[in-house]
């Protein structure tokens, strides 16, 4: 991907959630995403040391949605999002995030990330995992300019991705089921960041404290349900759509919902699928393929999708205090993109 790439993702998901009539909406938001762009273009430029510059540019220029800046700024809405810092905390947002990217793309060893090589198959894990570090350090810099909460979320927000990251590696544990483990770990790896991106727009541009528990609510529901979308992207999106590679949860051992479900279930049409999937290790080779064939086929793809609903309706309840207008339109329409997302 490319500046050119991410600049027609950012249009693509704006046009799904803004309608025209709404276009003064669509002015601050795009104008808003073109000075994160800036910014974190910047941010990477200041690192000290040239060859540090490049490596930790990356990533973040490699290209992406800019979901988690979108989220703040549509937050900022609810209060002055001409506010000061607004911006800024959409950057903060955009780097918690690519610094968790750097870190995972290690713990999975993906090769590929945003449709280029990743950082890890770059330059290997110890840099890529620095880079990560980097990142995450420029942004608690970034977040102590901010409003004086903003801190605190920031780094609870960090602690909850990296306990959910644990969490994860470690699998159920004391007695806790696949299935309350498997929301435990994505609300915290996933959720948490999407609710710490509206709660900083909320914060940042001064609306209302009940206005910032709608949305930091809105967050976790709706990062619960991005993160079942994600897991049945994995099976179901070939590389060059999603720039990742097809299948990595199974070929790493990582159950993502779908395969979760079909592993406890005791559907008999997916005997053979877990016959496959018995293996801590992962699945490869041809394995992996009639694994990927028979998930695509199974009932559980189907309620994997019933449960990514069932979060989308959570999310769209927790939305129902808030003023009405195209700000709150825009975070409905969101619901329905991660439901029909294919990237
Ligand atoms: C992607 O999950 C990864 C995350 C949502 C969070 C990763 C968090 C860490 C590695 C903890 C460290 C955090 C910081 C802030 C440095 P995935 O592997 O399911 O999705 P993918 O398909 O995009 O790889
Ligand atoms: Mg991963």
């Amino acid at each position: 991907m490319s500046v050119q790439a991410t600049k027609t993702r950012v249009r693509s998901l704006l046009s799904r959630i803004v309608v025209r009539e709404e276009d003064e909406l669509e002015r601050r938001l795009s104008g808003g995403l073109e000075l994160v762009e800036k910014r974190l273009a910047e941010c990477a430029g200041q690192a000290t040391d040239p060859y540090v510059a490049d490596v930790v540019g990356y990533l973040v220029a490699a290209g992406g949605k800019r979901l988690r800046p979108l989220l703040t700024l549509l937050a900022a809405e609810f209060g002055d999002p001409r506010a000061p810092g607004v911006v800024e905390a959409a950057v903060v947002s955009e780097l918690v995030h690519a610094a968790s990217l750097h870190h995972d793309d290690v713990m999975d060893e993906a090769r590929i990330r945003h449709g280029v090589p990743s950082v890890n198959a770059r330059w290997g894990n110890s840099v890529a995992v620095m880079a990560g570090n980097w990142l995450l350090a420029t942004s608690a810099r970034l977040s102590a300019e901010l409003v004086r909460e903003a801190v605190p979320l920031h780094s609870r927000a960090s602690e909850r991705l990296v306990r959910g990251q644990m969490l994860e590696l470690l699998g159920p544990m004391g007695g806790d089921g696949p299935l309350p483990h498997y929301f435990g770990v994505v609300s915290d790896k996933s959720a948490s960041l999407l609710s710490l991106s509206l709660q900083l727009g909320a914060l940042q541009s001064g609306a209302s404290a009940e206005v910032g528990h709608a949305l930091a609510e809105y967050g976790e529901q709706l990062g619960v349900a991005f993160q079942i979308s994600d897991d049945l992207l994995d099976i179901t999106s070939p590389s060059a759509v999603t720039g990742k590679e097809q299948g990595k949860d199974l070929s790493v051992g990582v159950a993502g919902l779908p395969v979760l479900l079909a592993l406890t279930g005791a559907d008999p049409r997916d005997d053979e699928l877990r016959a496959l999937l018995d293996s801590p290790a992962g699945v490869t080779g041809e394995d992996h393929r009639r694994a990927l064939a028979l998930l695509r086929e199974s009932a559980a793809m189907d309620r994997a999708r019933t449960l990514r609903d069932e979060r989308l309706d959570m999310a769209r309840s927790a939305l129902r205090g808030l003023s009405a207008g195209p700000p709150l339109r825009a975070l409905e329409a969101l619901c329905d993109v991660v439901a029909t997302r294919t990237e």
